[in-house]
């Protein structure tokens, strides 16, 4: 299959072209997407046929269920049985935003794309050409993450590319995404409501508009061998060819340490790299060093955090090391869902010194 790929930006919509991304959907097939957080893997979130093709175009098991994604609100009534009130106060405070909530489905939504589970995943994207192209292919995109499974997700459509050209029929490239990690998702299917996934939008973000609010244990734990409530969350994730480890602990102490690390690895004929921050990369000596930026603008490691990842696998990298970051989010930061990504792309090898 040839892929096309177009450009569009968000100040600049073509919908002429977009009404042909709707048409590949509304005949069943696969369009790749921008969203604010990563890109996405689109089909006909109805169509079990076009379910089916999302999880052999992007390797994924088929029972990880897919996020159903909307434009309007009253599409979410309608693949679900009941709408709380909880769903509607979150969805006026972060919709469209970053954020996926947790609903039982309506017959609506078939099983293929939630993965056997008889709930639903639903998100609305605040990206202008997500909101458009999801409005042009009749309003409701199961859309994973564009990248092959177990690989970071993709933050540029080049990585879209690198991972699902030929398997796919469009990949529309909007630049840059804004955020660079995947939607907080919560659980509203509980008495109390769960994060089973960190993320943009933080616990206390939540919080004030819900009152309490759960973290599902795997989030930050090394949760191999339990069953996390996100299927998604139990495989292998986000990881760059190269083994990472982390090390965490005061920060000359740590430098000193990943440079010793560093050395013995080059010597046994390793290619390292590491990631550190503007305060710490001109103190590293290895094959290839990269800076998250600066360790307080969350943001910015967030949004670099997944490039960072590919391009030591475009290096051939076969060892890194990373530098810690703070978990706390006393400052109403993303610092969990970063270090949720990079636990995972470690496999949980972290030590602390
Ligand atoms: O930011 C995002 O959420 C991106 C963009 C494209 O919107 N999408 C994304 O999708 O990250 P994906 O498929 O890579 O991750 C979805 C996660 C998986 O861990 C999956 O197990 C979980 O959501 N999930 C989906 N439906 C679920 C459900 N009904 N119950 C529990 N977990 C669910
Ligand atoms: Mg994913």
């Amino acid at each position: 299959m040839e892929t096309k790929i177009i450009r569009m930006d968000e100040n600049n919509i073509d919908y002429e072209m977009l009404e042909k991304a709707g048409a590949i959907i509304k005949a069943g097939g696969l369009v790749a997407f921008p969203t604010e957080t990563v890109y996405g893997l689109g089909g006909d979130a109805l169509n079990e046929e076009s379910s089916g093709k999302i999880y052999r175009a992007k390797g994924r098991p088929s029972d990880n269920p897919l996020i159903v994604h909307i434009c309007r609100l009253e599409a979410m009534f309608s693949i679900v049985k009941k709408v709380p009130d909880a769903a509607m106060k979150l969805a006026e405070a972060f919709w469209p935003g970053p954020l996926t909530i947790i609903l039982n489905k309506s017959e609506k939504v078939p099983y293929a794309t939630t993965g056997g589970l008889d709930t639903v995943a639903i998100r609305m994207p605040e990206h202008k050409v997500a909101l458009a192209f999801i409005e042009a292919s009749g309003g409701y995109i199961a859309a994973p993450s564009a990248n092959t499974s177990g690989k970071p997700s993709p933050t540029l459509a080049k990585y879209v590319a690198e991972d699902m050209d030929g398997k796919i029929e469009m990949i529309i490239d909007g630049g840059e995404v804004g955020i660079g990690l995947e939607s907080t998702i919560v659980d509203l299917t509980e008495e109390i409501p769960m994060i089973l996934r960190p993320g943009y939008i933080t616990k206390e973000m939540l919080e004030r508009v819900l009152g309490e609010v759960k973290v599902d244990a795997a989030v930050l734990e090394d949760s191999s061998g339990k069953a996390p409530k996100a299927p998604g969350m139990k495989y292998r994730h986000y990881a760059p060819k190269g083994k990472l480890t982390i090390i965490a602990g005061n920060q000359e102490k740590v430098v000193g340490e990943i440079n010793n690390r560093a050395a013995m690895m080059r010597e046994k004929g390793e290619k390292v790299g590491i990631i550190g921050t503007d305060d710490t990369i001109s103190l590293y000596r290895a094959d290839s060093i990269k800076s998250a930026g600066r360790r307080e603008d969350e943001e910015s490691i967030a949004r670099t955090l997944y490039k960072m990842l590919r391009e030591f696998d475009d290096e051939n990298v076969t060892v890194i090391y990373s530098e810690a970051f703070d978990e706390t989010s006393e400052n109403g930061g993303i610092g969990q869902a970063i270090m949720n990504r990079l636990l995972k792309a470690a496999g949980h090898h972290i030590e602390s010194i």
